[in-house]
């Protein structure tokens, strides 16, 4: 899978995102080692906290599926109707969700077009992880 295609597909699943009171729409496309890519937007709450974000929905898509070794996540965020003008990077919340099963090495890439992009590890992201093997 190239990186561009997974950032197509995080712009598709942006336009599910359900925002009506932020306004602020994000998409994830995140690819299993398995080949499989699992796609998810933000869904927010009338109560705001149960707001979920499209990090963790892609997420809990595919571990609800079975899987549980992740290579790589693109992300994808703007105002609704608006081009994205900067990147969106994982909240701290979704940094240890992914931490749990994509580890320090999960690329992460963070983009405003297919052509226009960063990418970075989760382990840049979140220096000194707590995960897993600190309760071996
Ligand atoms: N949001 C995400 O879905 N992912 C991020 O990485 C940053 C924030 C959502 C949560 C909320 O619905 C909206 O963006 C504004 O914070």
């Amino acid at each position: 899978m190239d990186t561009k295609e997974l950032i197509r597909r995080a712009f598709e699943a942006r336009k599910y995102a359900y925002t009506p009171y932020s306004h602020f729409q994000v998409g994830a496309a995140l690819l299993a080692k398995s080949g499989k890519v699992y796609t998810g937007c933000n869904i927010e709450s009338a109560s705001y906290t149960p707001t979920n974000c499209a990090e963790r929905t892609a997420l809990f898509k595919a571990v609800s599926e079975g899987e549980r070794e992740f290579a790589a996540i693109a992300i994808v965020g703007s105002k609704e109707g608006e081009v994205n003008s900067l990147i969106t990077a994982p909240c701290g919340v979704c940094r240890q969700a992914l931490y749990e099963f994509g580890g320090p090495d999960l690329a992460v890439i963070m983009a405003k077009s297919e052509e226009d992009y960063e990418e970075t590890t989760l382990g840049a992201l979140l220096p000194y992880g707590f995960g897993p093997a600190n309760l071996a």
